[in-house]
């Protein structure tokens, strides 16, 4: 068996030792780590391009929408209040946790600090964090139940995360019921050699292994024990970005469990074809997502005879997901592809100086969850509605889509309309936020505003 230190030769990384003997006995330990962890056989195998490559014309033109419970279907398969019913009883039964993916850093939005620690709260100025925490506490409200958050983190927002939770006592949550757990790593490479990089001299340019790196942290890190022997048979899987999620929807979770599906996603109908969501599609008989840099613009243009879209499904990332079908995927994870992303990453030279670059010099790896789906030999995709569903902060003010602004525009008019069901007036102007502690949805706004009102100044509903 080789030594850590003849693979870093074997596999021509020798360049990773250069400044070893100056390096004290702590950082050595941690060089040797980081060294000890990398795969450099996978490395070299994803550089050669050993691992098939995808076409993506062809997959396209092969592509159809998937099977999936449409909103206003004359016909639905499951009512939807029997999915409702199903979906509430197997969270009143604890079997339910909760997943929010928050290891990637907000780099598009400009924001230095974990992403879910962004202030989006229209009126209370709640971070993302709190909307999905007091989202969960309300289902736990209304179900009389405990519903544990499992948390996933990256290196690089691990420890602001925690700090950030234990100074703000959980948000809520009790003891046991917020499970912060930190995600791998892949090395970047050097785009033209394949040379691992590194940012200082004793340490790798590690950089998150994408969300799909969820599946072995989960199972690595005892995780998919642990929820199991607290009963939980299935997740309910988000990502920290979008403040719309409601936690644990009830619905969702019925058809995934009615359809006895392994993985289920919610999709909201596209607004027009090259949207910058994955496209959820069918391609022989499996369910799978394209994402949207990779769709070509015919397919993302298509359209059936009756003018809609053809590939009309797109991803939001919001699954449910059965805990046996995980525990079975993490013993096969490398099963999941690594897609690949050029990136400008600063790298120590030969001289033992950090080069920053503004051209992509490096490659990075990441798996993405998403490539679960054709793995799974039981899939849903359930349409909900995007005003209801869907309003992701993902770029900085000014941008068109995704940004601050139009995400807490889609919060507040969610609760206006919620607030308006029950014959209350809101002046134009003004903008109102319900705490789903206060109240899960518009039946429960109706249930606590007894008599017609009017709102004329910003109200939080908490
Ligand atoms: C993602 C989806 C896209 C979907 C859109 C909906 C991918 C590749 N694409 O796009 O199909 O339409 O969301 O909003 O996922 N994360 C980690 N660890 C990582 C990388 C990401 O936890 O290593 C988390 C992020 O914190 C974030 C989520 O995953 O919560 C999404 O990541 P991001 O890279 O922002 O994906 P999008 O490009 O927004």
């Amino acid at each position: 068996m080789r030594t850590w230190v003849q693979s870093v030769h074997d596999f021509g990384h020798a360049h990773l030792l250069k400044f070893w003997n100056e390096l004290g006995p702590e950082e050595r330990n941690h060089l040797a780590g980081q060294i000890q962890s990398i795969d450099f056989q996978e490395l070299a195998d994803l550089f050669a391009g050993v691992e098939k490559a995808i076409d993506w014309t062809e997959l396209s033109n092969k592509a159809i929408a998937p099977a999936a419970i449409r909103l206003n279907d004359p016909n639905p398969k499951y009512s939807m209040d029997d999915a409702r019913e199903c979906g509430e009883k197997a969270i009143r039964d604890g079997k339910i946790g909760m997943i929010l993916v928050a290891g990637g850093q907000g780099t598009r939005l400009g924001f230095d600090l974990p992403k879910g620690m962004f202030r989006i709260g229209p009126v209370s100025n709640r971070s993302l964090f709190a909307m999905h925490a007091d989202s969960l506490r309300g289902a736990m409200r209304r179900y009389s139940v405990s519903i544990p958050l499992y948390v996933m983190t990256s290196p690089a927002t691990d420890l602001q995360t925690r700090e950030y939770f234990s100074q703000h006592q959980s948000l809520g949550l009790n003891k046991g019921e917020l499970i912060v757990f930190c995600q791998g790593t892949m090395p970047a490479i050097d785009a033209s050699t394949g040379k691992v990089l590194m940012d200082s001299s004793s340490n790798i340019a590690l950089s998150p292994d994408g969300h799909g790196g969820i599946v072995s942290a989960l199972d690595r890190q005892g995780i998919l024990k642990s929820a199991s022997d607290r009963g939980i048979e299935h997740f309910f899987y988000a990502q920290v970005d979008n403040p719309l999620v409601r936690a644990c929807d009830p619905l969702l979770i019925g058809y995934h469990l009615l359809s006895k599906s392994q993985l289920t996603t919610q999709v909201v109908k596209k607004r027009f074809g090259r949207e910058k969501v994955g496209n959820v599609v069918s391609l022989d008989g499996r369910t799978h997502i394209i994402e949207y840099s990779d769709l070509p613009d015919e397919a993302a243009d298509r359209t059936n005879a009756d003018g809609e879209l053809s590939l009309w499904a797109g991803n939001i990332a919001v699954h449910a997901m059965e805990l046996n079908f995980l525990a079975a995927s993490a013993k096969n994870a490398d099963g999941l592809p690594f897609h690949r992303a050029r990136k400008a990453v600063p790298f120590l030279n030969d001289e033992g100086i950090v080069e920053k670059t503004s051209s992509p010099n490096a490659i990075k790896f990441e798996r993405f969850v998403f490539d679960l789906l054709p793995l799974a030999d039981r899939t849903m995709v359930v349409e909900g509605d995007a005003a209801d569903v869907f309003a992701p902060v993902k770029n900085a003010e000014g941008a068109l889509t995704d940004t601050p602004t139009t995400s807490q525009n889609a919060v507040v008019a969610q609760h206006k309309r919620w607030l308006e069901q029950s014959g209350v007036s809101v002046s134009p102007s003004v903008k109102v936020e319900i705490n789903p502690h206060w109240a899960l949805d518009a039946e429960e706004v109706r249930m606590k505003i007894q008599r017609s009102s009017s709102i004329l100044v910003d109200t939080y509903f908490a």
